[in-house]
């Protein structure tokens, strides 16, 4: 292909694809064009996971058809997308981390004649990470490397495959702010060049930051679309919930309050690290009855370990752990759930729903034996209680006999988060819990977290959205490097103080 400014690339035409009862995606027109951004919006289960992967040639479309190039291209397979310069960065990497950034990438590469040499390929990783702002040690083994480095190698790919549309969904999701930053450094860069660029997410203000061209799919179907700079963050809202959602953002800003009994203490706990996961150093930390607790940290801080080390996934190498005035040290997972724990994970697929069981069962998963009836589960009962979960989220009650992997990103985050929290939980652990969520979403994740606190629960809020942080938490701990580095009560900090304190830039503070 031969990129002039503002052609199309890809042009999609009427494109329909149906799972059993479900419309995906609907009748959709959409081109990608040459030196622009082009950014996917919509809803949870709004269809653009499924678009993406059409593009891709991963998900067959049931009808209308794909043009590429100005032509006709019948796409079988990924395969078939990448011969034709199309590439794809998934929500989950695909990477292997034993083997180092090359040789991920010559894997890569030897799927499409013809195969350079290795010596080629490092100094093609070198130059192409230099033009891009995409620099990584090709030698580095891929276990080391941070998450913004991982996506940088799985755009390098694409780009030494010669790819020119390259499709991101949500790619942001994973990223710290300044990763956020470097990523729209890297999407000005490839624009320059001719590139074209698909980018699906969450966030509204990322899309105008950086999007040429906005399309907004609502169930299935192109909502509307809006050119360069022609988009306001309400007109966006509008369009992908209907008019309605766009008053709902409240956020609270009340004075602290003096917290309840403990609910959850650790005293000098320590935590031993294997492989690339961070060792916990010495943390003191006490989580009090109606009291939100907020830890900001850039990804690997030692977050995933502070909650499985709280959950009883991980055992404390020294220190001690008290839930609910007990001495909870050695505690297994089912007791610490038993007693009112409630987890909600950083990758729910992963940690928190087995892919190849049905929603129905998932959601009985973890609770014990409270909806059994003598030796069996009563699974009207397990239904009714989950379904009261769901409204007091304002989720809708997904289907429940399909197997849970088939469920899009945001909507399996919903069916973990509304079983978390059916039960009046006394300590809720949250791990990005708005993460993948659309917008109204998120608020009654927030809005429900925020009345679990009110009625007398722990939180413990981990997100990397300082915002977010700032509307909910009472008092805000900053982890750097497995160690909390700052204490802040509720209004007393600034983000700039905390950002450098997640980047390690400045010494331990107290506000
Ligand atoms: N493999 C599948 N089997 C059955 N249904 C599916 C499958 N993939 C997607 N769906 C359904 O198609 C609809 C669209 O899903 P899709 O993943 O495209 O949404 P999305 O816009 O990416 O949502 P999110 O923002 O939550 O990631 C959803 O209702 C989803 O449950
Ligand atoms: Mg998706």
């Amino acid at each position: 292909m031969s990129p002039e400014a503002g052609a199309p690339l890809v042009e999609v035409r009427g494109v329909t694809r149906r799972y059993g009862p479900v419309l995906a995606n609907d009748r959709i027109d959409l081109e990608l064009r040459a030196g622009e951004v082009h950014a996917l919006l919509g809803e949870n289960g709004a269809g653009k996971s499924t678009l993406s992967k059409i593009i891709y040639g991963f998900v067959r479309p049931d009808a209308g058809e794909l043009r590429v190039g100005g032509r006709p291209a019948a796409l079988r397979s990924p395969r078939d997308a990448r011969a034709l310069g199309i590439g794809m960065v998934f929500q989950d990497f695909m990477l292997i981390p034993a083997l180092s950034v090359l040789e991920n990438i010559a894997l890569f590469l030897t799927d499409l004649p013809p195969v350079p040499s290795r010596r080629a390929v490092a100094g093609r990783i070198r130059a192409q990470g230099e033009r891009f702002g995409l620099a990584v040690d090709p030698d580095a083994p891929v276990r080391q490397l941070s998450v913004g480095d991982r996506q940088k190698v799985e755009i390098l790919k694409l780009l030494l495959a010669q790819a020119r549309v390259l499709i991101f969904d949500e790619p942001t999701k994973v990223l710290a702010p300044h990763e956020v930053d470097a990523l729209f450094r890297v999407f000005a860069a490839l624009k320059a060049e001719g590139y074209s660029i698909l980018f699906i997410t969450h966030k509204l203000r990322e899309v105008l930051r950086c999007a040429d061209r906005i399309t907004v799919l609502r169930r299935g179907r192109v909502a509307g679309g809006f050119g360069p700079s022609e988009a306001r963050e309400e007109d966006l809202v509008a369009m992908m919930f209907g008019a309605r959602e766009a008053e709902a953002q409240a956020r609270t800003e009340e004075a602290p309050r003096a917290p309840g009994a403990p609910v959850l203490e650790l005293r000098s706990a320590c935590c031993a690290a294997a492989g690339s996961e961070t060792a916990l150093r010495d943390l003191d930390l006490c989580i009090g009855q109606g009291e939100i607790v907020g830890v900001a940290g850039v990804s690997g801080s030692g977050q995933k370990e502070l909650g499985d080390l709280i959950l009883g996934l991980r055992p404390l190498a020294s220190g001690g752990k008290r839930f609910l005035g007990a001495d909870a040290s050695r505690w297994s997972i089912a007791r610490m759930r038993e007693q009112g724990c409630a987890f909600i994970p950083e990758d729910p697929l992963a940690m928190a729903a087995v892919a190849g069981m049905s929603v129905r069962e998932n959601l009985a998963l973890g609770t014990g034996r409270r909806y059994h009836k003598g030796a069996r589960l009563d699974w009207r009962a397990l239904e009714a209680g989950m379904a009261a979960s769901f409204q007091a989220l304002a989720f809708p009650v997904p289907p429940l006999d399909p197997p849970i992997a088939a469920l899009s990103g945001g909507n399996l985050q919903r069916v973990v988060i509304a079983r978390e929290m059916a039960h009046a939980p006394r300590l809720i652990v949250a791990l990005y819990p708005t993460r993948g969520l659309d917008v109204p979403s998120a608020a009654s994740v927030r809005a429900l977290l925020l009345r679990a606190r009110d009625g007398g629960a722990g939180v413990l809020l981990i997100s990397e959205d300082l915002e977010e942080l700032a509307g909910m938490a009472d008092r805000l701990l900053v982890l750097f490097a497995g160690a909390i580095r700052g204490e802040f009560r509720r209004g007393a900090w600034q983000a700039e103080a905390v950002g450098r304190l997640m980047t390690g830039s400045m010494a331990a503070a107290r506000g």
